[in-house]
């Protein structure tokens, strides 16, 4: 089992107190930020843009994790990359030629990552992989936090984690939607290393020792 990163989705945070929030999961022993960003397009909810992940970069030093969910991330990912962004995933079917725009991202100096939908097959990412410094198995679908996490998606996590192993791939494999602590053994042992978390942090009253349950939960 790989070592697990924890990233607290701050979608699920108190946007009042966004800085003590995320300094809070951040003593809390969190890995990364995940960042969802949407835009009342692709999915049908507005949340933030290149600004606030400006503010963000300025109040903790852990990897920010882009999650584009917008219909033009050729146009908005050069921009969220300058405001300190250092994952930046795209879903596919927003990108005319998904390589190229995977492509973009890393010239521009962050990791690159493709977004899977719970009812998309592999298949129809596996050409990305060469582009790809990380997958995002989704295990809700996009648009909201706080939904229930769907176990059918198990099996494909299970899939892409054979691929990368077998063929030796540099790709981290993520998981994110309806996370928390009693789900997540499941989503690691099937081969999720990176495990995104909103509701199932930052609804709780102490962070620290969510956490701590979420990695006791995986034997870490
Ligand atoms: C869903 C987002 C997720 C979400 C996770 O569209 O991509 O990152 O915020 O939140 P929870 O853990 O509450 O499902
Ligand atoms: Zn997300």
């Amino acid at each position: 089992m790989n070592a697990m990163k924890i990233a607290p989705s701050i979608l699920s945070a108190d946007f009042s107190r966004l800085r003590d929030e995320i300094q809070a999961v951040e003593a809390a022993g969190a890995d990364w930020l995940h960042v969802d960003v949407m835009d009342g397009h692709f999915v049908p909810n507005i949340t933030i843009g290149p600004v606030v992940v400006e503010s963000i970069r300025k109040v903790t030093k852990i990897p920010l994790d882009v999650h584009l969910m917008i219909t033009d991330p050729d146009k908005y990912a050069p921009e969220f990359i300058k405001a300190g962004a250092d994952w930046v995933s795209i879903h596919p079917d927003t990108c005319a030629n998904p390589n190229v725009s995977l492509r973009k991202i890393r010239e521009r100096g962050a990791k690159a990552s493709v977004a899977v939908n719970p009812d998309v097959p592999l298949e129809k990412v596996e050409g990305c992989f060469p582009e790809i410094d990380m997958i995002l198995m989704m295990t809700v679908f996009p648009g909201f936090g706080g939904q229930a996490f769907i176990p059918d998606v198990l099996p494909k996590i299970e899939q892409v984690r054979r691929i990368v192993d077998q063929k030796k791939l540099p790709i981290l494999v993520e998981a994110d939607g309806g996370i928390k602590a009693d789900n997540i053994e499941r989503v690691v042992r099937a081969g999720a290393e990176v495990i995104v978390s909103g509701s199932g942090i930052f609804k709780t009253t102490d962070y620290e020792s969510t956490i701590r349950q979420m990695r006791a939960a995986v034997g870490q």
